[in-house]
C-alpha cells in the first residue's frame, strides 16, 4: 500500500468536509462532554507502517472496541469452552438489547454485544482472584501502554446511569448463567469500557488480529492463528450489532465500534484502522467513521471481498 497516506489524506479531506450527521453518546455523562468536532484516523500496516491524519494522537473512551480484547483473553485461556456460555451468532438488536435473553435462556448471542462481554466479565472473575488488576494488565500487554490505566470518571458516569446493564446482568444470573457477585461482575464491565485510548494506538493494538494472533513488532503470541480467525468472524458479524450486514456491505472488513465514537477494523495479514469522530448515527455507530471506511476501502479496494 505505497500510495495509502495519499488515499488516506485524500478520503481524511472529503470526509472532513462534508457535513457531520448525528449525536455525541449522552447516556454516559461523561461521553457528552466530549467535542463532536475531533476526527481521527490511523493506518497500521503489518510491516510496520504507520499513517495518520487528524486526532489520530488524542485519547477518548474506546468503550465496546474493549470488548474483542476481553473476548481474546477469555478466549486464549478457555478455548472452545467459551461457548457453553455464549454463541457467536449476529444479534440483529441494538447493543444493549434484553429481548433474546428471555426465550435464550440467558445464553447471550455473541461476545460484543452487552450481555456477551457482562459474561465475560463473569468468566473473568471466575478465572482472576483480582480480575480488575489482571484485566488492566493484559491490556497493557496487548496495546504495550505500560502506564495504561481504567478512567474513574468515565466507569463511575456509567454505574451511575447503567441501568439496562444491571437489568442484564441481574437477568442473565437468573438464568444462571452469572456465577459471581452481580455487583463484582458489572463493576469490572464498566472499568472494561472505560479504557481510553489514541487511534494510533488501537490500530497498533489490534494488529495481532490482522497478524494471525501475534502481537505486531514483538511477534508474541496472543491467541492462536485459530483463535484470531474466529475473533475476526465475530467481528465481521456482530461487530457493529444491528448494523453489522451494513458494515460488511458497504465496508468489508471485520471490525467493531464503540459510543465513544470509535471504530477498529481490519483486513488480515494488510492493515488495521482506526477511525474517530463522536457523532454516532441511530444504531450507535460513528457516522464519520462509517463514512470513512466505506470511501476508504472503495478508494483503495482491499476488503475481504
Ligand atoms: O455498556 C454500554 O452501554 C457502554 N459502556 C458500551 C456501549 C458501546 O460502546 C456500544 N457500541 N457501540
Amino acid at each position: 500500500m505505497s500510495s495509502c497516506q495519499s488515499i488516506l489524506n485524500n478520503t481524511f479531506s472529503r470526509i472532513a468536509t462534508l457535513p457531520d450527521s448525528g449525536a455525541v453518546a449522552s447516556y454516559i455523562p461523561e461521553l457528552a462532554k466530549v467535542s463532536p468536532d475531533y476526527f481521527g484516523v490511523c493506518i497500521t500496516t503489518i510491516d510496520g507502517h504507520v499513517h495518520t491524519a487528524g486526532d489520530a494522537k488524542t485519547k477518548f473512551s474506546i468503550q465496546s472496541i474493549a470488548k474483542v480484547l476481553s473476548l481474546s483473553l477469555v478466549l486464549s485461556k478457555l478455548g472452545d469452552e467459551l461457548w457453553k456460555r455464549m454463541d457467536f451468532e449476529p444479534s440483529g438488536t441494538a447493543f444493549n438489547s434484553l429481548v433474546q435473553l428471555e426465550t435464550e435462556n440467558g445464553i447471550p448471542r455473541n461476545p460484543l454485544i452487552n450481555a456477551g462481554a457482562i459474561v465475560i466479565c463473569d468468566i473473568l472473575c471466575d478465572l482472576f482472584k483480582d480480575p480488575k488488576r489482571e484485566l488492566l494488565d493484559y491490556l497493557r500487554m496487548v496495546s504495550g501502554i505500560k502506564n495504561l490505566e481504567y478512567s474513574e470518571a468515565i466507569a463511575t458516569s456509567e454505574r451511575l446511569t447503567g441501568y439496562r446493564n444491571y437489568a442484564l446482568v441481574n437477568f442473565i444470573k437468573s438464568f444462571g448463567n452469572i456465577k459471581n457477585d452481580c455487583d463484582q461482575v458489572i463493576d469490572l464491565y464498566f472499568h472494561l469500557c472505560s479504557i481510553e485510548m489514541t487511534c494510533e494506538e488501537i490500530a497498533y493494538t489490534f494488529g495481532f488480529l490482522a497478524n494471525d494472533g501475534k502481537q505486531l513488532n514483538t511477534d508474541y503470541i496472543i491467541v492462536t492463528p485459530s483463535q484470531s480467525k474466529r475473533i475476526n468472524a465475530i467481528m465481521q458479524t456482530c461487530g457493529f450489532y444491528d448494523e453489522a450486514g451494513e458494515f460488511a456491505f458497504k465496508v468489508g472488513l471485520p471490525g467493531k465500534s464503540g459510543v465513544g465514537g470509535g471504530m477498529i477494523a481490519l483486513l488480515p495479514h494488510q492493515y488495521t484502522i482506526a477511525t474517530w469522530s463522536p457523532k454516532l448515527n441511530a444504531h450507535g455507530n460513528s457516522y464519520r467513521g462509517m463514512k470513512f471506511m466505506e470511501l476508504f476501502t472503495d478508494e483503495t479496494q482491499d476488503t475481504v471481498f
